[in-house]
């Protein structure tokens, strides 16, 4: 089984990186698909915690070559200030494949960002600001600029005058504020050429050749299911498709290649930015597993809005991923609590609602029906095997197993790679 899918099955930060890490020693290759430094990924070895904004988290493992997928929005900047860093950590960047057809996020897109979301005021996304959407909105408007427009000056100057055209009427007229100059975006970006040179590839070759070989290849998805642009709480998404078939698009492999769909799930709830979130919490449970699993932001430092396990969002994620099993995340968080809620259904005006309603404004006073579940008060984080946890918390596994349509492969206990308990094997 050479390829597999790992992907966020909630709303972003269900511990992606510490599980492509786990997988990272025993996989050839490690491929982000989509999103940008929009995420971030935390993988602590042993000792030492890593956050990851772009780069697949395999590239912690010496094996494994890490890959930047066509679907991927690259800020150059920001990739080469993350490679120095692990290169003064001592981490051996140089197996890094970047995509020449990845789209570049330019200083314009991150301006653009942040101007629409100001202007947006009280209605705005709360995105990252990174430049992720008015990037990936390039990409489709075709005036987008890619990693290969680098090496041709002429093309470059051209692209970026034509993007450039639009968004300085938009930016001095709509938005009040300077043009950006064409010269400057190009000389800035031509600047990256050379650095970025030695690790830029034919990317879809090289993956489709290493699939025919039998090498083992998994896809780290950034953001999460309900994040998405076509299946998330729209418009309180990311701009990319995190779900699996944005492996397929963002990497250039065909479904048929793909045995293996997992989707890493938190013991709980959390959510970044804007949005519906029918099990957010506003007490002190709420601050308690915000406290406890260290609920802030990787990337923008912002806290993360906490509630229950909702198994509607879990049936649901399994059900537009096609997902094979889980990997349950921080079910350590948990422990200490009498009785834990857990969503099984909504309310909405009145009735019961066992999916995810596809109306956006039903979603949005959807709510949580709750069955109380008993808690255990053991630590759990020394447990390795799933007879090591205490009976309640064995039970609390069972009933969201049997809640979210897909068997719990795997649990984490703790964030190291080592806190985790392995019950089916992944490869
Ligand atoms: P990602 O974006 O999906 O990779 O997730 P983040 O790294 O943004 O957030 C997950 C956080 O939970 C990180 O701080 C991880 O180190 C931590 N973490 C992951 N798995 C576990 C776990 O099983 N237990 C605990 N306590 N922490 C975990
Ligand atoms: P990882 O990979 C959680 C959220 C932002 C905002 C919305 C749109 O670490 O799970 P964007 O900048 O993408 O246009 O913002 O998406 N968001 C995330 N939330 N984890 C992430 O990544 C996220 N990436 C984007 O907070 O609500
Ligand atoms: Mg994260």
């Amino acid at each position: 089984m050479p390829a597999l899918v790992l992907l966020g099955a909630q709303w972003g930060d269900e511990g992606k990186g510490k599980a492509t890490d786990l997988l990272g020693g025993s996989v050839d290759y490690v491929v982000r698909y989509q999103g940008g430094n929009n995420a971030g990924h935390t993988v602590v070895v042993g000792d030492q915690k890593y956050a990851l904004h772009l780069l697949p988290s395999g590239i912690l493992s010496p094996g494994c070559t890490p890959v930047i997928g066509n679907g991927v929005v690259v800020d150059p900047s920001v990739l080469l200030s993350e490679l120095s860093g692990l290169n003064e950590r001592g981490v051996d960047t140089s197996k890094l494949l970047i995509s020449g057809n990845a789209h570049i996020i330019t200083p314009y897109n991150v301006t653009v960002d942040k101007v629409t979301e100001r202007f947006l005021g009280k209605r705005k996304i709360g995105t990252t600001g990174r430049g992720i959407g008015p990037t990936y909105a390039d990409k489709i408007n075709r005036v987008g600029i890619r990693v290969q427009d680098l090496y041709d000056e002429s093309i470059l100057t051209q692209k970026v005058e034509a993007a450039l055209d639009a968004k300085n009427q938009m930016l001095t007229k709509l938005y009040n504020r300077r043009a950006i100059a064409v010269e400057q975006v190009v000389g800035e970006l031509l600047g990256y050429a050379d650095k970025l040179a030695p690790y830029v590839a034919d990317t879809v070759l090289v993956l489709n050749e290493a699939l025919e070989q039998d090498k083992v290849v998994l896809f780290e998805g950034g953001q999460g299911t309900l994040l998405d642009i076509d299946h998330g709480t729209y418009p309180f998404v990311t701009s990319s498709n995190p779900t699996a078939g944005g492996a397929c698009t963002g990497a250039g492999v065909g479904p048929t290649k793909i045995s293996r769909v997992i989707g890493i799930l938190k013991a709980y709830t959390t959510r970044v930015g804007a949005g519906p979130f029918p099990t957010e919490l506003f007490d002190e449970d709420g601050e308690a597993l915000r406290r406890i699993g260290g609920e802030r932001g990787v990337t923008t430092g912002r806290d993360r809005r906490c509630g229950w396990f909702d198994a509607v969002i879990a049936r649901y994620a399994t059900r537009v991923n096609g997902l094979t099993d889980f990997f349950l995340t921080k079910l350590d968080v948990l422990t200490g609590w009498e009785q834990i809620p857990v969503c099984v259904a909504y309310e909405i005006d009145g009735k019961r609602v066992e999916e995810l309603p596809y109306s956006q404004s039903d979603f949005h006073h959807a709510k949580p029906v709750y069955e109380m579940l008993p808690g255990w008060s053991e630590d759990i984080s020394k447990a390795k095997s799933f007879s090591d946890l205490p009976k309640n918390a064995q039970a609390y596994v069972k009933a969201l197993e049997e809640m979210s349509g897909a068997p719990i492969s795997a649990i984490g206990v703790g964030p190291g790679r080592d806190e985790t308990i392995e019950i089916n094997s992944f490869l």
